[in-house]
């Protein structure tokens, strides 16, 4: 199929109480690893593509990693009978322009640090942009922090308030709005619980789709309740990373006079198929697509 718009997947798993998932590449085998587990559990998914992503693949230059990802994405999607489409997460604002222009069919605006009023203006401008040509758009009130491997201040994170939300989904007109519930990226063990009378003081707001950002650090329970409560987008990078990184490691161990990347690139990628197919099964998305 042709790049999709995520939406109506998402609307859909928003009334029916499951959620799609959005998982985070890097490389080409990541993505291939996306789309080949959407075609065997025939779910709807969600390749996305991170700032720092971009610049990897355009080698420095993220317009340039947006060129080069967009044509992937198209062909991967393309690939597959099921419903994919290509997301920029957590973009700048050019960066939201730029994957608007080139194809993608979803795009985040973070507008972390900015105060709240210009965080509205840039991300309503950005939203009008978006709806003119059919793309779905994200954007955050609060914060899911990105340690980076540094010392956080988990007393400190910056919850999404409930009535901001309502507010800032109004003013905007976005899609889906991440939340902060307490998940902290890029954690390496399911260590969170989230804030769930948060959630369901959210909810009570407003009724527009949910997304949760560092669900690798989350406890299955409570994604399992959080997506019953109404976070139907469900955002998966270091659980992705891990198994990719881990099967690659393991290959190089075993032969140490191996030098053919495709041995040790296709068992990353076989690896992280395998755990994309498990979250889509957990996230009820599995079979949607059918
Ligand atoms: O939210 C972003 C994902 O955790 C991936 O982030 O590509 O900057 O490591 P990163
Ligand atoms: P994790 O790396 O914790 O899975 O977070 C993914 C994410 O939120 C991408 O936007
Ligand atoms: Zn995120």
């Amino acid at each position: 199929m042709t790049l999709q718009n995520v939406l109506p997947w998402i609307q859909r798993a928003h009334q029916e109480g499951w959620a799609v998932g959005a998982f985070n590449a890097n490389t080409l085998e990541q993505v291939q690893a996306i789309v080949m587990a959407a075609q065997v559990e025939q779910a709807p998914a969600i390749i996305q593509i991170s700032h720092r992503a971009l610049t990897h693949v355009g080698s420095g230059n993220e317009v340039q990693g947006i060129k080069y990802i967009a044509a992937l994405g198209k062909i991967a999607a393309e690939s597959v009978a099921a419903p994919v489409a290509m997301h920029l997460d957590h973009g700048t604002e050019s960066e939201v322009v730029q994957a608007i222009v080139l194809g993608f069919t979803s795009v985040m605006f973070d507008g972390d640090g900015l105060p709240f009023e210009e965080n509205i203006s840039i991300t309503k401008r950005l939203c009008d942009m978006a709806h003119s040509v059919g793309v779905c758009m994200e954007a955050e009130v609060g914060e899911v922090p990105k340690p980076d491997g540094k010392e956080f201040d988990e007393s400190a994170i910056d919850m999404t308030d409930p009535d901001e939300a309502l507010q800032f989904a109004q003013a905007t007109g976005i899609d889906t709005l991440a939340v902060a519930l307490g998940s902290v990226h890029g954690l390496k063990s399911k260590t969170v619980s989230l804030d769930l009378e948060r959630l369901q003081a959210i909810r009570k707001q407003m009724s527009i789709p949910l997304v949760l950002h560092g669900s690798s650090g989350v406890s299955d329970a409570d994604i399992k309740q959080g997506v019953s409560m109404g976070l139907s987008k469900v955002n998966v990078a270091t659980q992705l990373a891990q198994a990719f990184t881990g099967a690659v490691r393991e290959v190089l161990n075993k032969d140490a006079s191996l030098v053919d990347p495709r041995k040790y690139m296709s068992a990353g990628r076989n690896a992280q198929m395998e755990i994309v197919r498990e979250r889509m099964r957990f996230f009820g998305s599995s079979g949607k697509a059918k």
